[in-house]
């Protein structure tokens, strides 16, 4: 099973952002932690701040892999464009959030992402790409 971990905008910066948010751990350190744990799953990770080369990556995996577990960010409450990628598609996507966004700020609580996504998996820190995998076994 192929499954690709795409991260949007400034999740690069995880472990010094805002970390009473997002948490310490880094993405990467997080990451092969994952790959650990999920031995059976071949696991790709790719970010980028950049909407266009995440709809490049979302339409250059999606007809081929298992699975994508997307954190598109910020841009989740913007594009249109990643949505309309998502539907083009024919590969499942989970949307994930580190943090609870209807906690948070009103511009937070919508999504162009949800309503293409298979499913939607927010709040649980880092633990939410975890539970986006299982739910793909
Ligand atoms: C986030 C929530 C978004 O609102 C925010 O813009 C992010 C991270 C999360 O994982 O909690 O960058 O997607």
């Amino acid at each position: 099973m192929k499954i690709l971990i795409l991260n949007g905008p400034n999740l690069n910066l995880l472990g010094k952002r805002e970390p009473e948010i997002y948490g310490s751990d880094t993405f990467e350190d997080y990451f092969t932690k994952l790959q650990f744990k999920f031995k059976d799953i071949e696991l790709e990770y790719f970010q980028s701040n950049l909407e266009g080369e995440l709809i490049g990556k979302i339409q250059e995996v999606g007809f081929s892999y298992d699975g994508i577990v997307l954190n598109a960010a910020a841009y989740t409450h913007t594009s249109i464009g990643i949505g309309d990628a998502i539907k083009a598609i024919t590969t499942p996507v989970i949307e994930v959030h580190i943090s609870n966004t209807h906690k948070r700020e009103e511009f937070r609580h919508v999504s162009y992402i949800s309503p293409v996504a298979k499913g939607v998996i927010l709040g649980f820190g880092l633990q939410s790409y975890d539970l986006a995998l299982q739910s793909f076994l």
